[in-house]
């Protein structure tokens, strides 16, 4: 970017030296130089530039930081389980630098006075940038407007009876399908049939069966298959791009692939929590590893990792769902789903890294360069002259204990209590800046940005 003339003359904001540096065409011994938000020179040498700020990173790993696609932040009505302070912390802790939140919030950003609220809330308090989903609209006419508004696709929950939606009428989800495809943008999906959960659960109800047995039987994979297959026909059929969340059986995987090969165009993720536990967690820590769609079995675990080597799992999302501990506490059946994750998901797969059962090329793409891609996040996902310098510093070497306590995170539990891990986040930058140092959040709120989409 800068030819050798410039380079001596000119002072840089930030030169990281003597680290080991991820590229996709290996890793290369030397750091980055830093200006303007950008990384003006990767390579052996970065010292050769003068630099405001010079950070001797020796024996570390840097790593393009990660983007977290699948992210509930909270804030406004539900800021006591997470507000965009505490949320974007969480991120900066487990070398996040980009999230994008999710709308099921209260009120539900699906429409643009909500949106526009929502990202007003967040300008001042955030460290990393946060880009936005939109829930479906009431009126299909607004879905124009929101696309407008930088979001980077709209969400939809099927099984979620209080969306503005009636998700059940095939003919209106095909309309706001065509929409969205109109506007260039993706729907992603969370995959499960209100229809089969209620049947079930009515069933399950009359049983002798235990509140677990319950939860687990009303949204078996079979309910997250029939969704996929009945919205892919409907994205064919409107030509809209789809996105599955957190997919977590093995069938479902099995039905992705079939509708891919009836032209549909589908990319979906995975969470650490499904590839990485079963419902046996459910046993030892009850309602705190409560999660919609809910753990499943060993051969579903098998199934997904296979997944993620063949490349039909394009990304790894934490779906950080913080909730207060005392809703956590309620009985099984009313405590609501979902955990955090912001602060467990670059440490548990850098422990799958360091034991050879992932590569690190693959981690980078599924936490990086690949949200970037599917989500149209310029300038962001890998280490590049050219790109910002968001990126993450590691010590691959250190083995530590996950302790809720610490989480940054208003949620402090975990399912991965007390797990040993190996691989901890040094330091994390955003556009050059430093945020989090040993654990230590060193910037004031509001340094990080809003990220609108242009389509
Ligand atoms: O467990 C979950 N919690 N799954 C979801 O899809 C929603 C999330 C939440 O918002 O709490
Ligand atoms: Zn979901
Ligand atoms: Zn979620």
């Amino acid at each position: 970017m800068i030819d050798a003339m410039t380079m001596i003359s000119s002072t840089v904001d930030l030169v990281l030296k003597n680290a080991k540096v991820f590229t996709f065409h290996g890793i290369i011994t030397g750091g980055v130089a830093v200006d303007n938000g950008k990384i003006v020179k990767l390579s052996k040498e970065p010292e050769i530039f003068r630099a405001d700020e010079v950070i001797d990173a020796k024996g570390f790993l840097l790593l393009p930081g990660l983007i977290d696609s699948h992210v509930h932040m909270r804030d406004l009505q539900l800021s006591y389980k997470e507000d965009f302070y505490t949320g974007s912390c969480a991120a900066a802790a487990g070398g996040i630098t980009t999230v994008i939140d999710m709308p099921n919030t209260a009120p539900r950003t699906s429409s643009f006075k909500a949106l526009r609220e929502k990202k007003a809330e967040a300008r001042n308090k955030i460290v990393v940038n946060v880009a936005f989903y939109a829930g479906f609209p009431s009126r299909l006419t607004e879905v124009k407007q929101l696309a407008k508004e930088g979001i980077v696709g709209f969400k939809m929950y099927p099984h979620d009876p209080s969306e503005e939606v009636d998700f059940e009428n095939e003919e209106q989800v095909r309309l706001y399908f065509e929409a969205v495809a109109e506007n260039n943008l993706p729907v992603s999906i969370h995959p499960d049939d209100l229809e089969t959960i209620k049947k079930l659960q009515s069933e399950l109800q009359q049983q002798k069966l235990s509140d677990i047995e319950i939860f687990l039987g009303s949204h078996p994979p079979t309910s997250e298959r029939k969704a996929i297959v009945k919205y892919a026909e409907l994205g064919i059929k409107a030509g809209c791009r789809l996105h599955f969340c957190h997919v977590s059986s093995m069938e479902s995987l099995a039905a992705i692939k079939e509708e891919q090969s009836k032209g549909a165009k589908i990319t979906c993720e995975a969470t650490p929590h499904h590839l990485l536990l079963t419902e046996e967690e459910i046993k030892k820590h009850e309602t705190f590893s409560k999660v919609l769609p809910p753990l499943r079995s060993q051969n579903d675990n098998t199934a997904l990792w296979a997944g993620i080597l063949d490349g039909t799992i394009n990304i790894l999302v934490s779906d950080h769902a913080p909730h207060s501990f005392s809703e956590k506490q309620k009985p099984f059946l009313e405590a609501p789903s979902g955990f955090p994750g912001l602060e467990t998901m670059l440490p548990t797969m850098l422990t799958k890294v360091a034991y050879g059962d992932l590569r690190l090329e693959k981690l980078v793409e599924l936490t990086s360069s690949s949200p970037a891609k599917i989500f149209k996040l310029e300038n962001k996902g890998m280490l590049i002259e050219g790109y910002d310098a968001d990126m993450v510093l590691v010590d691959v070497k250190e083995k530590w204990k996950i302790d809720p306590e610490k989480f940054y995170s208003k949620s402090k539990f975990s399912p991965f209590k007390d797990w040993k891990v190996v691989g901890k986040v040094r330091k994390t930058f955003i556009k050059g800046l430093c945020i989090i140092s040993d654990g230590k959040i060193v910037v004031p709120k509001g340094v990080g940005s809003i990220i609108n989409i242009s389509h």
